[in-house]
């Protein structure tokens, strides 16, 4: 049962948190859906982010690439030899991101597309409706891959779930994933009972969708303020838009 997966919420900079959990137990699988680098990023508005409150999201183009650096090494180093890292990004921010990768001693077995779709209305230009998921690996020759269907393609399509739909969304956080994808990331590189992190929890969705898959799970999250919402959505809390679709939550309520 759902209820057995442990989960752990730690609150603080992952760059001093992560180092000490992983002195307890290495990782099997890592997410890291990173900070967008609004900052720097003129496009920000592209992922909706002029709805919403951001957090501090404070970069340079010069400070992401550095920082990206860290967080992926940080990672490598936090992960068991058979692990594996999936990175989630929009495409802005992507250079960056696979210059960081360049660096580092992973391998890059996959780089696919999430497509979304939300109703954003453009004027002079398509309107931004994907992102980037990459998947990495610490041994190309020694890695978990447990594939969702036949034909298990590297573009991902729920037509039912928009950017802002996921029936397990709460309030109080601009970027949710939805945990279909989350769900998709964790039975495709991990076992039951391993031990999955989320170094950018963000609400918290990796939570849920490890402990809906029987994965042990650490959360990391600088900002406290997110520490409730984050708690509500592991601990099942009640879907703010209940899906009509049948949801793999309702067997836990
Ligand atoms: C894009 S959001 C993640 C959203 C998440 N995937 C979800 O579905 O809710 C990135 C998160 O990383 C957090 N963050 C930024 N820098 C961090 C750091 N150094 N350590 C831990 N968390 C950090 C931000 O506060 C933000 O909540």
């Amino acid at each position: 049962m759902a209820s057995e997966s442990k989960y752990e919420l730690i609150i603080g900079d992952v760059f001093e948190t992560l180092p000490m959990k992983a002195k307890e137990r290495l990782f099997d699988l890592i997410i890291a859906d990173p900070p967008f680098g609004i900052s720097f990023n003129k496009s920000s508005h592209e992922y909706g982010a002029d709805d919403y409150d951001l957090y501090e999201d404070d970069f340079t183009a010069e400070s992401y690439f550095g920082f990206s650096k860290r967080w992926i090494q940080l990672c490598y180093d936090a992960l068991g030899a058979q692990g594996s890292l999936y990175i989630i990004s929009g495409w802005t921010n992507l250079q960056s991101i696979l210059n960081a990768i360049d660096t580092s001693k992973f391998h890059m077995l996959n780089h696919a597309i999430w497509q979304f779709s939300w109703g954003v209305y453009t004027k002079r230009r398509f309107a931004t409706s994907h992102y980037h998921i990459l998947l990495l690996v610490k041994n190309r020759k020694d890695y978990q891959f447990y594939k969702q269907k036949h034909y298990d393609e590297d573009v991902f399509f729920w037509p039912e779930y928009n950017r802002g739909n996921d029936p397990h969304r709460i309030k109080g956080h601009p970027c949710q994933l939805p945990i279909v994808l989350l769900e998709k990331l964790i039975n495709t590189s991990s076992s039951p009972g391993d031990l999955v992190g989320d170094v950018f929890s963000g609400s918290g969705g990796t939570i849920l969708a490890a402990r809906l898959n029987h994965r042990d799970v650490v959360g990391f999250e600088i900002r406290k303020e997110y520490e409730p919402i984050i708690h509500q959505k592991a601990r099942f809390g009640k879907p703010v838009f209940p899906s009509k679709k049948e949801s793999t939550l309702e067997k836990f309520l």
